[in-house]
């Protein structure tokens, strides 16, 4: 099987490296790794941010996984990632977000929530201009067609992962056109699922029994905007973004990605974290039916983490990238 890899920036080719070793042992080495560039390392190689063949291997591929890329503030390009999901219409942002043994900074334990967020349209839809000098308009796109395929990627999530419920989240009540579209669709689409439970709770509610208690919740879709900050927030339920993984789904293609950023402040210095990229592997074996090499991963995490002894400075410890990686390999 071929996979495209985008080590991507700062920190993304140190945890790319742990990532690949991981897997290739985990898997005995059935994956072949196509690498391609993007973000600031293409523009540095004298390509544009988003390189096509790039754009081209993931097409070819199917399935690729990518490091953080860098998007500088007021450079004037588009986020790579943003382009990278509508190039290659990647619509579902699937977080799931479970509690992990170790030290940790979460307020809970064993939370396990799945966040499926609309990842091409909303208020991320890239349309904004300055109507006049002072008033600047971005328009929120809502379509029946994305909002009936993201709450009908959910269901078919909480039907195939034994889940019990689905929550949907909405402001319908201040956004009566837009977000009323997109909770009309949700209801048509939840009439096919008669089995599995289903709620339509409003944004602000949501977030406040998010904080109140998070087991509550099972599968949560969203628009885009929401999905995104709330999310972050599931993520903070666990201990923080450090190791939750991440992917963006389409109908023909899926891209993996952990969750953080390039961590300029920590680049190059060989202490990053590699785990939550190592996560966002495991989801991509799992999305190729890998499941024993997914399984084994996922216990090798686990494993480390229980034990404690070997952890990067962000979970308390004082090891290197390449030493948790060496114990991750030893779990395996
Ligand atoms: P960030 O996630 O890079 O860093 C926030 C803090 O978390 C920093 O202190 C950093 O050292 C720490 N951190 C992040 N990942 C870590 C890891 N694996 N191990 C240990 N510590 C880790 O967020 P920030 O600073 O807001 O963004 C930096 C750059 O990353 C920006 O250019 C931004 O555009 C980009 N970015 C890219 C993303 C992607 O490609 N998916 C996602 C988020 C940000």
């Amino acid at each position: 099987m071929k996979v495209t890899l985008i080590p991507g920036d700062g920190i993304g080719p140190e945890v790319s490296a742990a990532m690949v070793r991981v897997v290739d042992a985990a898997t005995g080495g059935t994956i072949e790794w196509e690498e391609h560039l993007a973000g600031s390392g293409a523009v540095d190689a004298g390509h544009s941010p988003l390189p096509a063949p790039t754009i081209q291997s993931i097409r070819q591929n199917r399935v690729g996984i990518k490091g953080p890329l860098q998007t500088p503030i007021g450079s004037g390009w588009r986020s790579v990632n943003v382009s990278m999901r509508q190039a290659l219409d990647l619509y579902v942002s699937l977080r799931p977000v479970k509690s992990l043994p170790g030290p940790s900074r979460a307020r809970y334990e064993d939370v396990d929530v799945v966040v499926v967020r609309e990842n091409t349209e909303g208020l991320y839809s890239g349309r904004e201009h300055e109507a006049v000098p002072g008033v600047v308009e971005a328009l929120k796109i809502v379509t029946r067609a994305a909002s009936e395929r993201i709450v009908r990627y959910a269901f078919e999530y909480a039907r195939a992962n034994g889940r019990r419920k689905v929550t949907v989240s909405h402001k319908q009540s201040i956004m009566p056109l837009s977000e009323g579209l997109f909770l009309d669709a949700a209801r048509t689409v939840a009439e096919d699922y008669p089995f599995t439970d289903v709620e339509y709770v409003g944004l602000d509610n949501l977030v406040m029994e998010l904080a109140l208690d998070p087991h509550q919740f099972d599968v949560i879709v969203l628009g885009n905007l929401d999905g995104d900050v709330v999310s972050d927030m599931c993520a903070g339920l666990v201990g923080g973004l450090g190791m939750v993984p991440g992917a963006n789904i389409g109908t023909k293609f899926a891209l993996f990605e952990a969750v953080h950023g390039t961590a300029p402040d920590i680049a190059g210095k060989g202490i990053a974290n590699p785990l939550a990229l190592i996560l966002s592997a495991e989801l991509m074996l799992r999305h190729v039916g890998e499941l024993a090499a997914a399984e084994k991963v996922r216990a090798g995490v686990e494993r480390v983490l229980a034990d404690g002894s070997v952890l990067t400075g962000d979970l308390g410890g004082s090891a290197t990238t390449e030493e948790m990686t060496d114990a991750l390999m030893e779990a395996l």
